[in-house]
């Protein structure tokens, strides 16, 4: 049974072991990988390439900008926009074991040069103020109950007149204290917010012209996709942690795409100025 978000993140069926599998299935001599070869294999969110090239729109990236990525991950994310923007990411994570994965696959492109990884907390960063011209994250700001605490953190670290865009869940409506519990218990879905609940409180800590862009209908098809992907990476996740952890998070994400078809969960894209 998986007791806590570091153990969950331990044993996702997404894991540097995993990147590298696919990698090696599709034939690719990993000495001579492109930036590219990864992206099939190491984005950890949704709507893919697409969702980040978006992101970064919204927040206008120029070259050479200091970018920080917000639980991070394995840095698939954090790679795309150093390489295609020319941004230096610093990417942040709880997660020792996807820090120290996001550092080997960025070696192995070789961007260690524009992309760097930290071990930490996003409710307390192991960062000077003012240190960043603009942040991201997604998918995962649903596992922090602090808001408060994140949002206050995230204006500090930026400078005056950063920008901030980030997705995440969102609640819609019917979405029950039992739905609440399960994805709290199965998936370390911390707190669900509805979009103008979570406006508000990106706003209490400061940031202006918060506005909030519905993805709900997009993430409806592309999500049943997905469970299709996690379906079929069963070898790989049976291989690596066990046919139990398998089954277990199967479950747990049908039951997540589910409140995604019956319309009791949503998703959103939020951008804000600091
Ligand atoms: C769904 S993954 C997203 C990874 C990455 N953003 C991507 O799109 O590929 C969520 C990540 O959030 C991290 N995380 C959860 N809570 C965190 C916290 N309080 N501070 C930093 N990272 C956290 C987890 O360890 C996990 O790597």
């Amino acid at each position: 049974m998986i007791i806590d978000i570091i153990s969950f993140y331990d044993e996702h069926p997404i894991n540097e072991g995993s990147v590298l599998a696919g990698l090696q299935r599709e034939g690719k001599d990993l000495a001579k990988l492109e930036p590219a070869d990864l992206y099939p294999h190491d984005q950890d969110h949704y709507g893919h390439l697409e969702a980040v090239r978006t992101i970064a729109a919204r927040l206008e990236l120029e070259p050479g900008q200091r970018l920080l990525d917000v639980c991070a991950g394995l840095g698939g994310p954090s790679r795309l926009l150093a390489d295609e923007f020319g941004v230096q990411v610093q990417g942040l994570d709880l997660n020792a074991g996807r820090v120290a994965g996001a550092e080997k696959l960025t070696d192995l492109v070789g961007l260690g040069g524009l992309c760097s990884f930290r071990e930490g907390d996003a409710t307390n960063m192991p960062f000077a103020a003012e240190s960043f011209d603009a942040a991201l994250s997604q998918e995962a700001f649903i596992h922090i109950a602090d808001k408060q605490a994140l949002f206050a953190e995230l204006r500090r670290v930026l400078k005056p007149g950063g920008r901030l865009c980030f997705s995440d869940w969102v609640a819609g409506s019917g979405l029950s204290p039992d739905d609440r519990q399960r994805l709290q218990s199965d998936i370390f879905a911390q707190a669900i917010h509805e979009p103008e609940e979570y406006r508000g409180l990106i706003a209490a800590a400061g940031f202006h012209a918060v506005a909030a862009e519905d993805l709900t209908a997009w993430w409806h098809d592309l999500l049943i996709e997905r469970l299709e992907m996690f379906r079929g990476m069963e070898s790989d996740t049976v291989a690596s942690f066990g046919r139990q952890r398998h089954e277990t998070y199967i479950t747990a994400y049908e039951f997540f795409v589910g409140r995604i078809i019956d319309g009791r969960l949503g998703g959103a894209r939020f951008l804000a100025t600091g």
